[in-house]
């Protein structure tokens, strides 16, 4: 079994991102992404301040905003305008989830497309389906990447997917799709879940279920990759699979910390980059 090591790629990429800012710098562009906070979810906050110094190790410029619960949507999206207008902002977060009287759909709407470092916007939802070039979101993203740097073939693989959000399950799935691997999308009114996940080669467990994916549902030399990220009541972390047994099954297992969380965070670095260098291929 080969431990997929997501904290030391995630350094690669952020060395790799450090590198082309400081180039960036040289010809008067600074990157910047302006990330938006509206209320006190203290899971939001700890990633938006990940997110901050991140992007201060990286040489990309951060701009926070942080505001209050009782924001409006009307104020959320005047800043959101002057976000869009502002010619020095390249990438625009707005960190979710937001309070329940917003309305998410109608905010990521109003965020420029070439903007949306987060690949939430309808039009790049739309162009990564189509198989164009577009904003992907970072977490999916960080997925593609370790497959890429372990060598993992997708092609012709039977990929599973469980859990089937906007940010993870539904974006990976069409990454993978892309990617030619033959996908199913599972979920939680899904039959015989079983049935497919031992059939396949791949898994991608999104679910947020501590422990969920066991080694009887899991085929012999599987590749598993775990989004989950779950804090038991002991203040440990772990991920949708119960990594210990499903370990010795598998052929590569990404571990909760350490695999995938810490490419999300570098591929949204690795976004704004993306979105600098065009507004510098604008500039010339
Ligand atoms: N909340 C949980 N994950 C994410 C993410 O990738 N981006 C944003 N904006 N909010 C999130």
């Amino acid at each position: 079994m080969t431990l997929i090591d997501g904290k030391n790629i995630s350094k690669k990429v952020k060395e790799e991102v450090k590198n082309e800012t400081s180039n960036l710098k040289e010809k008067g562009i600074i990157p910047t992404l302006a990330v938006v906070l509206v209320g006190e979810d203290k899971a939001s906050q700890t990633y938006v301040r990940s997110k901050e110094k991140a992007c201060e190790l990286c040489g990309i410029k951060s701009l926070a905003f942080k505001l209050s619960q009782n924001t409006t949507q009307d104020e959320l999206l005047k800043l959101i305008k002057k976000l869009n207008s502002d010619k020095e902002v390249d990438g625009i977060l707005v960190q979710l989830p937001l309070p329940k009287h917003i309305n998410t759909n109608d905010i990521l709407k109003e965020i420029d497309p070439d903007k949306d470092v987060d690949g939430f916007h309808a039009i790049n939802v739309g162009k990564l389906v189509s198989g164009l070039d577009s904003f992907v979101p970072c977490t999916p993203l960080g997925v593609m990447r370790l497959f890429k740097e372990y060598d993992i073939d997708l092609n012709g693989k039977n990929a599973v997917v469980i859990g089937r959000s906007n940010i993870v399950g539904k974006p990976m799935a069409n990454l993978l799709l892309n990617a030619n691997a033959t996908v199913t999308i599972t979920h939680s009114k899904t039959k015989n879940l079983e049935h497919f996940t031992k059939n396949a080669d791949i898994i991608v467990a999104a679910i947020g279920k501590p422990k969920f994916l066991k080694a009887d549902m899991v085929k012999d030399g599987a590749i598993i990759i775990d989004v989950g990220i779950n804090r038991l009541d002991d203040g440990s972390l772990v991920g949708d699979v119960d990594f210990e047994e499903v370990k010795e099954k598998c052929s590569f297992i990404t571990p909760v910390p350490g695999g995938v969380g810490p490419m999300t965070i570098a591929m949204l670095l690795n976004n704004t980059l993306i979105s600098a260098k065009k507004r510098k291929s604008k500039k010339n």
